[in-house]
């Protein structure tokens, strides 16, 4: 495929064993890491340090929507880090109530805290939760299986999966699992003690699975009728990369109709979809500030001043700089109509995906996802011919062969390879990483 950027600079010094040493010295060993060494970066392009370029179609798990080294984020960087860095919630300042005024525009009536990255989101909405049940006694929360809601004590006692667990039991109390998307196991798991659902409207980690719009509609109805509330986390689906701000608004959009866009084996069924349907909650965090680290959850107005002065605090939450950061990306977006690239490129690179998974059946067993948060699910590592035998998944040898071929993309369990890429993203670019993904697929059949 023809270059669509200008050459690499010249070699950069290559410090790749310099940073392995200096890492395996003194950086906690917790991430299994790629064995890539990153520079800088330039659009929906990554360098490492020896000058190789790389598509960056994982976008750093779903953070970098506008890709790397935008100059509106820049800019935004310089123009308010002159002004106000930091000076604490002890004080008002523009950018974070500028900020709130954005995200209940276009989310519903409501109001924001501010935190700094999604496993923080959900804890404030998991206390947000626990005092809403408080005084009944009321304080569990009932999440999906194969969901993931963080790295925080409590973020890996809502995740269902056992894998994040293991090893730091006792699990925080309050936690169990429904299978996602069953509305009757909802139903049968709720407890006198239940105050909260929580899920996301496509599970990412777990492996790039939408909710069905029945789901969605019934557990607002179950969650009205039980007074549970309902809480979203938006953290990977949302911000515009489904095609619409969040992904429920997306997947209940004409009726179900976005549902039909990520399965199109679901045909014909018109939901009455009552317009004003909102969670009770919904966390935010990587988009939104477009790689500078920013979260926040929403509460829907009758909950919305629940936690009041003192009960819910972080240092850093809504830093003027944050919020400004946070504030230019949305506006990037709006201008560039990135939602409408989103729709389009995400329907474009999913007939892709599934034209792939119809021509190498062997190797490929499906598309998943709808708008920009796609997956390339692989048929079982055993069954794949050309899949060394080895202790890595397929989803890792995939990865790592693409790397190969100058394309990032990111494993989600043991099968999927995940496609989260800049909402960005130019059609030329896409093209660019279906035509390597097609070499690896082929290499594999
Ligand atoms: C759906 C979801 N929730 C929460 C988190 C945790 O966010 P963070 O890593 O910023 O704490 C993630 C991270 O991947 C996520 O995908």
């Amino acid at each position: 495929m023809k270059e669509i950027v200008p050459s690499p600079p010249p070699l950069i010094h290559n410090q790749f064993e310099s940073v392995r040493e200096l890492f395996a010295k003194n950086v906690v060993p917790s991430y299994g890491r790629f064995d890539l060494v990153l520079s800088h970066g330039e659009g929906s392009y990554l360098f490492d340090v020896a000058g190789k370029r790389y598509l960056d179609l994982g976008a750093g798990i779903a953070v970098c929507c506008l890709g790397h080294a935008h100059p509106a984020i820049t800019g935004a960087l310089v123009e308010q880090s002159r002004k106000l860095i930091h000076v604490s919630n002890l004080y008002f300042t523009e950018p974070q109530g500028r900020l709130a005024a954005e995200l209940v525009k276009r989310i519903g009536p409501g109001k924001c805290f501010f935190a700094n990255s999604g496993a923080e989101a959900n804890e404030g909405l998991f206390k947000l939760a626990r005092k809403f049940g408080h005084d009944e006694g009321r304080f569990e929360i009932l999440t999906a299986t194969n969901s993931f809601h963080g790295r925080t004590l409590a973020g890996i006692a809502a995740t269902g999966q056992d894998k994040v667990k293991k090893g730091f039991e006792p699990m925080t109390p309050g936690f169990r699992h429904i299978p996602f998307n069953d509305l009757a196991a909802a139903r049968a798991a709720l407890s006198p003690a239940t105050v909260a659902i929580m899920i996301e409207g496509v599970q990412g980690e777990g492996g790039i699975t939408p909710a069905t719009p029945e789901y969605l509609l019934g557990l607002r109805a179950l969650c009205d009728e039980k007074k549970i509330l309902l809480l979203m986390d938006g953290v990977q689906d949302g911000h515009y990369r489904t095609g619409k701000f969040q992904s429920f608004q997306r997947i209940l959009e004409n009726g179900g109709e976005g549902r039909r866009a990520a399965d199109p084996n679901i045909q014909g069924r018109q939901h009455a979809v009552p317009p004003g349907f909102l969670p009770d909650g919904l966390s935010m965090a990587k988009s939104l500030g477009g790689g500078f680290p920013i979260g926040a959850f929403w509460v829907r107005a009758p909950f919305a001043d629940l936690l009041g002065p003192g009960t819910h605090a972080t240092t850093f939450g809504g830093t003027p700089l944050a919020c400004a950061v946070a504030l230019k990306v949305l506006e990037v977006i709006q201008q560039e109509r990135l939602d409408e690239n989103a729709r389009k490129l995400g329907e474009w690179l999913k007939t892709e995906l599934e034209r792939l998974a119809t021509k190498y059946p062997q190797v490929v067993r499906r598309a998943r996802g709808l708008g920009l948060i796609l997956g390339l699910e692989l048929v079982e590592k055993e069954k794949i011919p050309g899949l060394a035998a080895s202790d890595k998944t397929a989803a890792l040898q995939f990865v790592n062969r693409l790397h190969q071929l100058g394309v990032m993309t990111i494993p989600a369990g043991t099968q999927i390879v995940r496609l989260p890429p800049p909402l960005n993203l130019k059609l030329q670019e896409a093209g660019e990483g279906i035509a390597r993904i097609e070499e690896v697929v082929k290499s594999l059949a």
